[in-house]
């Protein structure tokens, strides 16, 4: 496989990494994927139950991976997150090699991880984001479609139309998210001038993954039409459909306030569902592309099917 200007910038021998999930992309699986020769990424409160210290939790999964691989992995951070200043901080002390930061201006954090030697990579959205991001001085742009299962760009742009868009808005390398699950998903993207991919969706339906099986169960069994984006009016969110979302959209077309939506939502949802395998009343943050997601396999297995299958792609386009 060709080696890209992501390959060179994390250390890593295949442009393939594992997108942080905040409640379940553990250690073991951010190791896995790294291990197989991608980029895993841990999420900010993954397998974090609520109780005791986050901080504590994350220098746990932090050495969940180090006892794992000797592979460079990234940590990702939401910077809209009150604590985001304080995960930065703990990170530059545990030396994590790479930090994906996300929803919230880049310029915060970046030259802060940058002093300290940290590579820095922001999640976009659009092409102001990401040269407002490139401004900033990050190393890689993640150029997310609004295919992708979790927070999502007010713009909703889809994948095909925002990569070679910012491909040619930025001169930093730009990373495709959303919507990708396979070597066609792959090729497709790096066709479109991506030098890597992000993927989500399918690394919940990994062995490694602490997802609950019941949420794993829910991505396998997802069709193409399963998911839905809610939220639009705070923060438009893409998850599997559920009692939650039909609740959720029926107050929004009802002109409910935004403050009355956060609080119908509150802050529990998201562990209760993907953590907890609360299938109706969580939150259940999901990719469109679930509906291709059939199999519960090893994070590594997911990483060498897409390296392996790429040949076969690009040869039957010949
Ligand atoms: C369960 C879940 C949780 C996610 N949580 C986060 C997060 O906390 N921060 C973030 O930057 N992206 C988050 N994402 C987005 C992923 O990192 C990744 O960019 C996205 O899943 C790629 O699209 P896909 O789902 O189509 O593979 C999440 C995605 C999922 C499915």
């Amino acid at each position: 496989m060709k080696r890209t200007r992501i390959c060179e910038l994390l250390g890593v021998e295949y442009p393939i990494i594992q997108g942080g999930m905040a409640w379940v992309s553990n250690g073991e699986l951010a190791a896995a994927v790294s291990e197989a020769g991608g980029l895993g990424t841990i999420g900010r409160t993954a397998g974090w139950d609520g109780q005791g210290d986050w901080a504590d939790n994350l220098r746990k999964q932090i050495r969940i991976a180090r006892e794992r691989t000797n592979k460079p992995f990234s940590v990702n951070v939401v910077v809209l997150d009150p604590r985001s200043r304080d995960i930065a901080e703990l990170l530059v002390e545990e030396k994590v090699p790479i930090v994906t930061t996300a929803a919230g201006n880049p310029a915060m954090l970046t030259p802060y991880l940058k002093e300290h030697g940290l590579k820095v990579m922001h999640v976009v959205a659009s092409c102001r984001h990401a040269r407002g991001a490139e401004k900033a001085g990050v190393d890689a742009v993640v150029a997310e479609g609004y295919e992708a299962g979790g927070h999502n760009g007010v713009d909703e742009l889809p994948t095909f139309v925002l990569v070679p868009q910012v491909v040619d808005a930025v001169g930093v390398p730009v990373v495709a998210a959303g919507g990708i699950a396979d070597a066609r998903g792959f090729v497709a993207a790096m066709a479109l001038g991506a030098e890597g991919v992000q993927i989500g969706t399918r690394f919940i339906a990994t062995a490694e993954c602490c997802a609950h099986p019941a949420f794993k169960q829910a991505v396998l069994d997802a069709l193409d039409t399963s998911t839905v984006i809610t939220g639009r009016t705070i923060g438009p969110t893409r998850g599997i459909k559920n009692a939650f979302t039909e609740k959720l959209t029926e107050m929004e077309y009802s002109g409910l306030s935004p403050e009355k939506l956060e609080e119908f939502i509150g802050m529990g949802r998201s562990p209760a569902g993907q953590l907890k395998g609360d299938l109706e009343g969580g939150e259940l943050y999901c990719g469109a592309i679930a509906g291709m997601v059939r199999d519960i396999v090893s994070a590594g297995d997911v990483v060498r099917g897409i390296v392996e299958g790429a040949g076969a792609v690009l040869r039957s386009l010949e």
